[in-house]
């Protein structure tokens, strides 16, 4: 039994407030806090209506550690749950230091004026955090998250030696929309129209944006185009996974997506520097997210799956394998459940279910960790009973 503090009242924060009120005997007590109150109302009623727990909200910035400082003293969580953006990273853990808190998030640091996906700024913490005792859970979405999680599993069981990754990252779905991103815009462009990378025999290679592309087989939903991006796992991946040789990320994409990003970027609109409008610094991609539909507003009406998981070949009683293991999620389930869409649920459910782990003790180890460097089995238990079943198919 515990008390939790999530920050961050977005799509993510409302599917990781409605999965821990469902599980009262490990979230006693829920806080939500968030830069705008009344996002964290409309989730409190929403919640109340769907489960009959009543949580308690507050106003915050994040970006301010004596105020956040001062919110977690009056709130006396166990653990602060960071689902707001992934600015708000470094400021968020140097409150939890300061009030000595457990910390968990699903996004890598980011600086707001660079668009780079690096560890090193949260792996500075290392020491911090075990000095204090605390543990910093880093990446506790999908991908990062249960990705990572997948891979600690196929090492620990199914493998001897694990030579090939391929984290391949599908969204079928149908929102109805010209153009709309499935998380927050900002921090979705910036990830897509950043230059590709992946690693081979112990080298990064560096490509043009979406310059590779394969065809994958996606369980539930079938053949695929995928593109190959850098995502933040790998970093961590391969310094946990014995023998790899080679690891990679793919995402699909739909070509009404692509043409739309094509235009964009053409014209300016996702530059993240400053250009002068009227005598006014604007930043185009923070405009740009002003005008895009709020990621939470897709919810109702979604259809179609989302199929994401890991291909990973290597050796296994000294025999060549290779494996799928994912999970299949469908937007109109979720929004039954939860008035979310799949994006916002397989990212909301592994937050919930990595904060039950450090609750309950069944992870507990102090510094800053990665999800692969834990025990995948429980978190693979809950992950299931709460909502995301996953399966491993032989190929
Ligand atoms: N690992 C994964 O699989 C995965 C997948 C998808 C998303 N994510 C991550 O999940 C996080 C949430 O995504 P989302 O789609 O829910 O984003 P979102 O809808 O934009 O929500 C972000 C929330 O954070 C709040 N916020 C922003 N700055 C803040 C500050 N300084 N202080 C307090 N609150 C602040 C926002 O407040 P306002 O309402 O005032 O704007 C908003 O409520 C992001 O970090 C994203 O990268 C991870």
């Amino acid at each position: 039994m515990g008390r939790v503090l999530i920050i961050g009242a977005g799509g993510v924060g409302g599917v990781v407030v409605h999965k821990c009120a469902q599980v009262p005997a490990v979230f006693e007590h829920i806080t939500l806090a968030s830069r705008t109150l009344a996002r964290c109302e409309h989730i409190r009623d929403d919640v109340l209506a769907l489960t009959g727990r009543t949580i308690d909200i507050a106003q915050v910035d994040a970006d301010n550690v004596p105020e956040t400082v001062a919110l977690i003293r009056k709130v006396k969580p166990d653990l602060v749950l960071n689902v707001a953006l992934p600015y708000q990273d470094l400021t968020l853990m140097d409150a939890c230091l300061e009030a000595g808190v457990n910390y968990l998030d699903t996004a890598n640091y980011e600086p707001k004026d660079v668009a780079k996906f690096e560890y090193k700024w949260q792996w500075a913490y290392r020491e911090k955090f075990e000095k204090a005792g605390l543990m910093a859970l880093l990446g506790s979405g999908f991908d990062p998250g249960v990705t990572n999680v997948f891979c600690a599993y196929a090492q620990k069981h199914l493998f001897d030696e694990i030579h090939t990754v391929d984290i391949v990252d599908c969204n079928a779905g149908s929102h109805g929309k010209a153009f709309a991103t499935n998380f927050n815009p900002e921090i979705n462009l910036r990830e897509v129209t950043a230059r590709g990378k992946y690693w081979e025999n112990g080298q990064w290679i560096d490509t043009e944006p979406m310059a590779i592309s394969e065809t994958f087989d996606f369980p539930g939903v079938g053949p695929r185009k995928a593109y190959l991006l850098y995502h933040e796992e790998l970093e961590s991946l391969v310094l946990h996974l014995k023998g790899l040789k080679k690891i990679r990320f793919w995402m699909t994409f739909g070509d009404e997506y692509l043409t739309h990003m094509r235009v964009l970027q053409n014209v300016g609109m996702t530059r993240i520097d400053p250009v002068m409008y009227k005598g006014q610094p604007v930043v185009p991609m923070e405009f740009l997210k002003c005008l895009l539909p709020d990621p939470s507003s897709l919810a109702a009406g979604y259809t179609g799956k989302t199929s994401i998981g890991c291909i990973v070949e290597g050796i296994k009683d000294g025999k060549p394998r290779k494996i799928f293991i994912y999970n299949i999620c469908d937007h109109a389930e979720c929004f039954k459940e939860v008035h979310a869409q799949a994006v916002s649920y397989t990212t909301g459910v592994p937050a919930m279910v990595g904060a039950m782990m450090m609750m309950t003790g069944s992870w507990n180890q102090k510094g800053v960790v990665h999800m692969e460097q834990l025990n995948p089995d429980p978190f693979l238990e809950k992950l299931g009973q709460h909502g995301l079943p996953w399966q491993v198919k032989e190929l």
